[in-house]
């Protein structure tokens, strides 16, 4: 089975576009077949590109976020996915607010995967301007959940 996973925070433009192209790129190079978006909680930038630094520091990893475009967290999603990653806790506390009761999606903070590192959440790098320091994060929690998506398989 082919795992869906989808990145969430809050506006769609820094984190977790940055989650989906790391995301993707990371495992089709660990052959890893899945299928994987981005959304926010919030709609402010729907159909917008990922902020250009986020894109700019991609740029510099071999990371391609451009045709990535925002758009915000749908009732659909709770049965399209298989796993409903969040960058925050507000963001997880507004997806467990926004999902049916009967939803099968496992709803968790993405730095659940990246275990050996102080931070329980990725901090929101549009104001803080920590680009480099988010897209550590992002890569080491993406390769944990890739270990662990290749166990179950
Ligand atoms: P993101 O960052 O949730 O990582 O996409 C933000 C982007 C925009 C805003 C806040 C956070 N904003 O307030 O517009």
């Amino acid at each position: 089975m082919q795992p869906k996973i989808l990145f969430v925070c809050l506006g769609n433009i820094c984190r977790s576009p940055t989650a989906e192209g790391v995301f993707r790129t990371l495992a089709a190079h660990n052959d890893l077949n899945v299928f994987v978006d981005s959304c926010g909680t919030s709609g402010f930038h729907n159909g917008e590109q990922p902020d250009s630094r986020a894109m700019f520091e991609a740029s510099l990893r071999g990371f391609d976020l451009s045709r990535q475009r925002s758009s915000q967290l749908k009732s659909s999603d709770f049965t399209d996915f298989d796993y409903i990653m969040c960058m925050d806790n507000a963001n997880l506390q507004n997806v467990k607010s926004a999902a049916p009761e009967n939803t099968n999606a496992k709803i968790e903070l993405f730095l659940n995967y990246a275990p050996n590192q102080p931070l329980r959440e990725v901090p929101d790098p549009y104001y803080e301007d920590n680009f480099s320091d988010v897209f550590d994060l992002i890569e080491t929690a993406s390769l944990g959940l890739i270990a662990q998506l290749k166990s179950n398989a």
